[in-house]
């Protein structure tokens, strides 16, 4: 089984290395304070996880979760996710992340911001409209009717797949909406972003939705 490599691991981070370690894959967990603060976290997950770097769980994954405060978008390590998947969960808050002027405007989106940082890697934008918590209370088997779905945006098609089988083992079912610059579709304030959605609603949530900066 492929290594999930976790750039945070907080509330969202914790809960996709769950997902993960349940599902079969080892996970390789880092934060900005240090391997050893994550101890509590590598006990409860058992022997397929470990604590690490950022740089060294950057390298240890073939797919990688960037699933920190956006602000600190620039510190995550560039050369050992060259060429790899990167799941980003991040989203926007000025409050929190202090103002970002292309955000505000609207000129980018927040995963090409990551993927303009990590160019040579295949930036997938997934998991940030969901709640920590929803992540593992809502997952479903496959087939299971009315079962919730998870927006995507990204570049790479076979990086997409890749997302799209991970979501399904992880309970969900997945709307693609496209290159990663429709990623706004399921930002903060657009109407899919929190509740559960089927694929159907989902859908038409992405093609309702508004962007902030033309409210
Ligand atoms: N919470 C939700 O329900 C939710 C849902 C969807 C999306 N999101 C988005 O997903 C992202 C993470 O949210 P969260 O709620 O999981 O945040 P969180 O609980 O505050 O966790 C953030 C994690 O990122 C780590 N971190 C911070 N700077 C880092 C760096 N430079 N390198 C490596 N790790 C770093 C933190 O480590 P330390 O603790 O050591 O600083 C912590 O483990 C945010 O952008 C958020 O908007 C959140």
């Amino acid at each position: 089984m492929p290594t999930i490599g976790l750039i945070g691991s907080g509330h969202i981070g914790s809960q996709i290395a769950r997902l993960a370690v349940a599902n079969g894959y080892d996970v390789v967990l880092s934060n900005s304070r240090g391997p050893e603060t994550l101890s509590g976290l590598v006990a409860e997950l058992g022997p397929r996880a470990r604590a690490a770097t950022p740089a060294e769980a950057a390298k240890a994954a073939d797919v990688a979760v960037v699933t920190i405060p956006l602000r600190n978008y620039l510190k995550v390590p560039v050369e050992p996710l060259a060429g790899k998947v990167v799941i980003d969960t991040n989203n926007y808050y000025p409050e929190r992340d202090g103002h970002i002027g292309a955000l505000d405007d609207e000129l980018t989106t927040t995963a090409e911001l990551l993927q303009a940082h990590l160019p040579k890697s295949k930036v997938v934008k997934a998991f940030n409209h969901i709640y920590a918590a929803s992540l593992t209370q809502d997952g479903q088997p496959a087939g299971t009717r009315n079962r919730r779905a998870l927006a995507i945006a990204g570049d790479d098609r076979s990086a997409k797949m890749t997302v799209t089988r991970l979501l399904d083992q992880f309970g969900f079912d997945t709307v693609d909406a496209g290159a990663l610059q429709e990623g706004w579709r399921f930002q903060r304030d657009t109407p899919g972003y929190g509740p559960r959605r089927t694929a159907d609603e989902l859908r038409k949530d992405l093609a309702a939705a508004e962007r902030y900066a033309h409210h």
